[in-house]
């Protein structure tokens, strides 16, 4: 239960960051989301996708981005949460689908090479994105984003190391900027309808 109790504690923290940095949040556990008044998650970004090439966050311009930070080597809390995107994709209609792009951020960039990202992504959606950068391309986007993650220290051996992130899916609008967010544990027909309402 120590990762859940991380998650928790993640999720306060992008609770905290977000009131501290002026802007309301009107939760809504009906649907799931959140709005937001006055806004600073996202911005520009570089990094490397999974056949190895260099993207922006302006590749993406015109499509809507759900983006969700995590790594490969994650044993749950990533699996289920790609699992939840991937089935909310599936619930959309294809003009819906056709609007929106998935993107999995990694947090990891010792291990998640875009190779890594190439086996991986597959698994959970045929449209999903993987990305990953230097450590200093993935500092700064997970910090454009108020994602937090570390590396779990007193258990690391070679390459047997996991990572403490918070685990929020992001909804970025056609223009980059922030339109809402889906928290730890939304279900996918929560998910999807909500989507379906704004794609
Ligand atoms: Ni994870």
């Amino acid at each position: 239960m120590k990762r859940i109790a991380l998650i928790a504690v993640a999720a306060l923290i992008f609770v905290v960051v977000a009131t501290v940095g002026r802007f309301y949040l009107l939760g809504d556990p009906e649907s799931g989301s959140t709005s937001v008044g006055t806004v600073s998650i996202g911005g520009p970004f570089t990094l490397t996708d999974q056949t190895g090439k260099v993207v922006t966050d302006t590749d993406f311009a015109g499509k809507y981005m759900l983006i969700y930070f995590g790594y490969t080597y994650c044993p749950d809390v990533c699996p289920t949460s790609l699992s939840i995107v991937s089935d909310a994709l599936d619930q959309l209609s294809p003009a819906e689908l056709d609007k929106v792009v998935p993107i999995f951020i990694s947090i990891d960039p010792e291990r998640d090479t875009p190779a890594a990202l190439a086996d991986f992504v597959p698994h959970f959606h045929n449209k999903l994105v993987g990305l990953s950068g230097t450590p200093e391309q993935t500092k700064a986007v997970a910090r454009a984003y108020k994602a937090y993650f570390a590396k779990v220290s007193g258990e690391e051996k070679g390459d047997a190391y996991t990572m403490d992130h918070s685990s929020i899916t992001y909804l970025m609008g056609p223009d980059g900027k922030y339109v809402a967010h889906f928290s730890h544990g939304t279900k996918a027909d929560v998910m999807a309808k909500r989507l379906a309402e704004i794609l």
